[in-house]
């Protein structure tokens, strides 16, 4: 259990706040701990007089937290506002349990001031309780009371009759009904249990409806902290350690990806925290994941069952890899039958049936879906869930929602309709992308585009104080599940290899791989040493191959195909005075690119080269030496190069970061789903790189 709940409210902070502003301020403080609610769960109200813009006259406003969105962050404009008395009259409409689901459709007509915020279906929960500001939560320790055996009994126990206890009903008009007959037959009640769900209460103020929430948790958590651990029987598996897990889950996850996305790409998340370990590495872990996850929440992110793998302490991945046919289809026919067992006639049709979240004794839990945030959010569900059972299974007895009740909320026609309004995805969503040189010019406008087109990236590079602050500025720009950084040499076969572990780690695969890194050097070949010409075939042709031949290896044993771009030069095509140690390691990478476009064909990798020409501006290469030596070379002024550049170009065109990056994307992304060996000239136009 979690320890005692301090208040994070301050007087002080909030002086001068309006009611609703004051809504905001208590819902950051309840939705930013996740012991009092999880991710995206619950909802906050209030009811507020206020003038109509219609009449002018005042009027009660019921402002509720809107469809979507988590209460920690949500402001104003997450709430949806409705007057009272319309949402209070659709009782009149409500014509029964089996009708329920229309009543959602006439929210839209009680909205106050054309809000534009739907209303969640949650709404009614709020209106129908006659206090003022009313929250509804999902705390782990209270679920962890609505979840077992004997929850109605110690309810009373924990509250002493302060706590109502309402039986598992799907939310909507008549759970609201029921919480308002309860506070009408027990006008003293606090607050309600919701059996298998939650958490509402209210007050009259928002300061005590914050109180109230502090203070009804932390009675369950210390009647729990009161009951014996039982550390979930102890240990069946030991813990591997932190190098030992995260090997196995990079050597386990090409194989695994490529199943998990036959129908759809996903994007992993590793969990391996100590309680996660714990819980999957012990003996009752079995027994709790078949009864499934916690909180209806969760149903549709993280399905209602996890798929347990049975592994010891010596287990490889590889043996796992051999069992993973089995065991999916196992879990695909277990899904598949549930949801034939469970739909009605207009029920949606079946998902995409494979599991989303994976418990590892010993190694961890690892989810998928369809984006980083996503499968990471699965996984904290599943933490929540974690707490629940540790807690129900003090006294009592973890219990889940019968399969018809569960399959009710996962395939809820709302939920579907919610889920057809999604925005269409972008065209790299679900890719997962690596990107080499990641801290330089072209490398950074590289991973950007890709980002914006909905990919997420790692960036490998050596220079370690410019990657942090190129992973900074991108986190910033695309969010921080979008991207990670490894610092690795492209020279040395072991930091590539852990390179491309750490992105099978962090997001569960590879689909593109971007590759970058670079420099230049200008000598005569009477003056260019052995050690120049090897640095330059180290990084450039050694560097792709490496880098090159990891991420091939990973896309073939993934089986989704992938795209490898070859950032080469206009130097790959046509040799330039004074380079020749560039100029003949970027013709290794071209070539390099056709031998792996030739190899991987037949397994829908395709390998394509872009060749930029005087990329000036972003560029590292041109703050150093090379700047110096190219303008001596051609008899200018440092400041005059990129004119220069510019006039010898065909189009009379200086060539940007974003330029190069423009044709990356083309090539990663499905739209050259027919180009494999190709290459594209950035080049503002060169005719010594015409290629024939
Ligand atoms: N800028 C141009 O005019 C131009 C023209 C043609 C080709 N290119 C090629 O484009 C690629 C990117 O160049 P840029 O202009 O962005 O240069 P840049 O210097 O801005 O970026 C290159 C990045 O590679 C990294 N790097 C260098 N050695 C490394 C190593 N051993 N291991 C890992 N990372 C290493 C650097 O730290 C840097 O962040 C290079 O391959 C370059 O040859 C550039
Ligand atoms: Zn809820």
């Amino acid at each position: 259990m979690s320890g005692r709940i301090e208040s994070r409210w301050v007087d002080a902070e909030t002086v001068g706040l309006s009611e609703e502003q004051l809504l905001i301020y208590r819902s950051q403080r309840l939705g930013s701990d996740l012991r009092i609610t999880n991710y995206g769960g619950g909802n906050t109200s209030a009811k507020v007089r206020m003038a109509d813009p219609l009449t002018g006259e005042r009027v009660e406003v019921l402002w509720v937290k809107g469809s979507g969105g988590d209460i920690a962050s949500a402001g104003l404009d997450g709430y949806a506002t409705l007057y009272l008395d319309k949402v209070l009259a659709l009782e009149r409409r409500y014509r029964g349990r089996e009708h329920e689901d229309e009543i959602p459709g006439l929210y839209p007509h009680c909205t106050f001031n054309l809000n534009p915020r739907a209303a969640s279906i949650d709404t009614p929960l709020h209106a129908f309780v006659p206090f003022r500001h009313v929250d509804h939560m999902h705390p782990d320790a209270v679920i962890a009371i609505a979840t077992a055996a004997d929850g109605e009994a110690v309810t009373r126990e924990v509250w002493g009759g302060r706590v109502g206890w309402i039986g598992w009903q799907r939310p909507g008009f008549d759970l609201g009904l029921k919480i308002r007959a309860a506070l009408r037959a027990n006008p003293q009640l606090e607050g309600c249990v919701l059996q298998n769900h939650g958490l509402i209460h209210w007050a009259d103020s928002s300061k005590a409806c914050y109180e109230r929430a502090l203070a009804l948790v932390n009675a369950a958590i210390a009647w729990l902290e009161r009951k014996p651990a039982h550390l979930f029987g102890g240990p069946k598996v030991s813990a591997r350690t932190h190098e030992e897990r995260r090997a196995f889950v990079a050597a386990l996850a090409p194989e695994l990806r490529g199943r998990l996305s036959r129908q759809q790409r996903k994007v992993g998340h590793l969990d391996d925290s100590r309680e996660v370990l714990d819980f999957v590495s012990s003996q009752w872990c079995e027994r709790l994941a078949a009864i499934g996850t916690s909180c209806p929440d969760h149903f549709l992110r993280t399905k209602i069952w996890p798929l347990r793998v049975e592994l010891d302490a010596t287990t490889t991945p590889q043996q796992l890899v051999a069992r993973l046919d089995p065991l999916l289809d196992g879990y695909v026919a277990k899904y598949r039958a549930y949801w034939e067992a469970c739909r009605k006639p207009d029920s949606p049709a079946l998902r995409d049936p494979f599991p989303v979240v994976l418990m590892l004794p010993g190694i961890g839990m690892v989810s998928y879906a369809k984006d980083k945030a996503f499968a990471r959010q699965a996984s904290e569900f599943w933490v929540n869930a974690i707490h629940v059972m540790d807690g129900a299974e003090r006294f009592g007895g973890y219990r889940g929602l019968p399969d018809a009740e569960a399959f009710s909320i996962e395939y809820w026609l709302l939920e579907e309709a919610k889920l057809k309004r999604l925005p269409p995805e972008r065209p790299l969503s679900r890719r997962i992308a690596l990107i080499t040189g990641g801290a330089g010019g072209i490398g950074k406008a590289s991973a950007r585009r890709l980002l914006q087109e909905g990919a997420v990236a790692l960036l490998a590079d050596v220079d370690a104080a410019a990657l942090d602050a190129a992973v900074a500025e991108l986190a910033k720009e695309f969010g921080r599940d979008a991207v990670r950084a490894v610092v690795a040499d492209v020279r040395d076969e072991a930091s590539v290899n852990a390179a491309v572990e750490r992105v099978l780690v962090e997001y569960g695969g590879l689909d593109l791989a971007v590759l970058c890194a670079g420099l230049a050097s200008a000598a005569p070949v009477e003056e260019t040493t052995l050690e120049l010409w090897r640095k330059n075939l180290d990084v450039l042709a050694t560097g792709y191959f490496l880098f090159g031949r990891e991420a091939f290896r990973v896309m073939k044993r993934q089986g989704l195909g992938g795209s490898i771009v070859v950032i080469a030069s206009k130097n790959a095509l046509a040799a330039s005075p004074n380079a020749s140690a560039y100029c003949t390691a970027k013709a290794a990478e071209l070539h390099l690119a056709r031998c792996l476009a030739l190899e991987g064909a037949a397994h829908g990798i395709r390998v394509n080269t872009v060749n930029p020409d005087a990329v000036l501006r972003g560029s590292k290469i041109w703050q150093g030496s090379w700047r110096t030596e190219r303008a001596a070379a051609y008899g200018v002024g440092e400041q005059e190069l990129e004119e220069l550049y510019r006039k010898r170009s065909l189009l009379q065109q200086n060539v940007y970061p974003e330029d190069v990056a423009e044709a990356v994307a083309w090539f990663a992304g499905e739209k050259s789903a027919k180009s494999t060996g190709n290459l594209l000239n950035v080049d503002a136009g060169n005719k010594e790189a015409f290629p024939r």
